[in-house]
């Protein structure tokens, strides 16, 4: 065990307070917005299989590497590498790793905070039977109404860093794990309720076909690499959040296990998703599945504008949202502050205000971006980011090129870097068939493909 391996510092109370936290960063808006709508674009079954076996083979060997360096370096990404390079006898330079993934949960909870407020105005528009027997084009005009609101999407931005910022500020297990104690469970329980209202009211045999028939014909080159970009947001790999989690775990969790348990539920969660969403949809005649981002804010409303108890429902699956972005929310505030406390040797409290108020004034720019600054278009120059407003950049800063290099970085560090001896004795699987299979994997298999999303979202292949 490493020196640093042994420095005291917050810790969750066990293996299942650590499985429900990650869990609660991966499962978010990324399983229940983009996951739905990102199959029903790129056409379905073929799709779903496609990402399942990015998750499989991909996402799972390096979040095993993420929560591995986590726990051995035991401190907030920056620091944390610094003591595996030294462990390692590598170049310190490997700290920018950390860092990048600072820079990324700052700029991911500014805007993410901002579409997770979406949310709050869409608990409160349902519950008020806004969408009760609307037409379609007023479920429309009022996602667009809501864009064109600067005090709206500003309001619910605030509120949803208030939140963030009350969970993050009151300690590891005093806050993070309290809340996920709470939130997760709930979050199931209205999962699961909303599975079976689909199945009651909605067409359930169309929505399990669309998700579960594969029609090969309709994947494209474009949806593969989608389904593996998709693969690292949605698990919260290449950031540090999970690195950071993995801190505070307990050395004797098994960490394969646990990442086994956290993949499969963040999977898990994205399939009932698109179970409580597809039937939904296909209920009402003439709606389409593949409508895109609008696929949750216009057409899912509308929707159950058209079926009995939808209202109740809608404004359920809305809170149900709203519980996946907050436990996500927290995950991207834990490791900054961490690093700000550690550097700065500042108390949590103040270190997570000042953060919090940093991450809410770049979310301005998120929210300005979808009214007065919406022909703001700062590289509207570089070819074929004409017509990207701030928000699309900073979501593809972070998805395209961040996440990926940083998920790109962790599998070369534990694979590449770190001694062979320290991974397996962090790991303690040891040294049979499931070890080298996950080492050559993370390796090999890992590296090359993040390699390829990345040169394919920069547009060099
Ligand atoms: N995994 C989260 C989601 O699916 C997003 C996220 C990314 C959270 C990175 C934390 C870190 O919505």
């Amino acid at each position: 065990m490493s020196e640093h391996a042994r420095t005291a510092g917050p810790r969750w109370s066990g293996a299942l307070a650590f499985v429900l936290a990650a869990t609660g960063s991966a499962v978010g808006l990324g399983n229940i917005w983009k996951f739905p709508y990102i199959t029903g674009e790129y056409g379905g079954g073929a799709f779903v299989l496609v990402y399942l076996a990015c998750i499989a083979l991909i996402g799972v060997p390096v979040m095993i590497a993420e929560i591995l360096m986590g726990r051995r370096g035991r401190h907030s990404p920056v620091n944390a590498l610094r003591a595996l390079a030294a462990e390692a006898g590598a170049s310190r330079r490997w700290m920018a790793l950390g860092w990048l993934g600072i820079l990324a949960g700052f700029i991911i909870l500014s805007f993410y905070s901002v579409v997770a407020g979406w949310s709050f105005d869409y608990m409160l528009a349902m519950a008020g039977g806004r969408f009760t027997g609307s037409e379609p084009e007023a479920a429309a005009e009022g996602f667009g109404q809501l864009l064109a609101s600067p005090g709206r999407l500003l309001l619910w931005h605030t509120v949803f860093m208030l939140i963030s910022f009350g969970i993050v500020a009151r300690g590891v297990r005093g806050g993070l794990e309290r809340a996920v104690s709470w939130l997760m469970p709930l979050l199931f329980a209205l999962l699961l309720l909303l599975v079976g209202y689909a199945a009651v009211e909605g067409r359930f045999a169309a929505g399990l076909a669309f998700l579960f028939r594969p029609d090969f014909g309709l994947l494209t080159a474009e949806g593969v690499l989608v389904a593996l970009g998709h693969a690292f947001f949605t698990l919260s790999i290449g950031l540090g959040a999970i690195m950071v989690y993995g801190a505070y775990l307990p050395q004797r969790t098994s960490i394969a296990g646990a990442t086994l348990a956290i993949a499969g539920m963040d999977t898990v969660v994205a399939l009932l998703a698109g179970l409580a969403i597809f039937p939904v949809v296909f209920a009402v005649p003439g709606v389409e599945p593949g409508a895109g981002p609008g696929l949750l804010f216009q057409t899912l409303p509308y929707a159950f504008g058209q079926i009995p108890g939808g209202g109740l429902f809608g404004t359920l699956f809305f809170l149900l949202v709203i519980f996946a972005a907050l436990t996500s929310g927290i995950s991207l505030l834990e490791p900054v502050t961490a690093y700000l406390q550690e550097r700065r040797g500042w108390r949590r409290l103040p270190a997570c205000a000042l953060l919090s108020v940093g991450i809410w004034a770049l979310g301005i720019a998120s929210v300005l971006s979808f009214n007065l600054w919406s022909g703001v278009h700062p590289l509207g120059f570089v070819d074929g980011l004409a017509g990207r407003t701030i928000f699309d950049l900073l979501d593809a800063l972070t998805s395209s090129l961040l996440l990926p290099l940083g998920g790109l970085g962790i599998a070369v560090f534990v694979g590449w870097v770190m001694r062979r001896r320290d991974v397996a004795a962090e790991l303690a699987l040891g040294e049979g068939l499931r070890f080298r299979l996950w080492y050559w994997t993370l390796r090999v298999v890992s590296p090359t493909a993040v390699l390829v999303v990345l040169l394919n979202g920069l547009g060099l292949i």
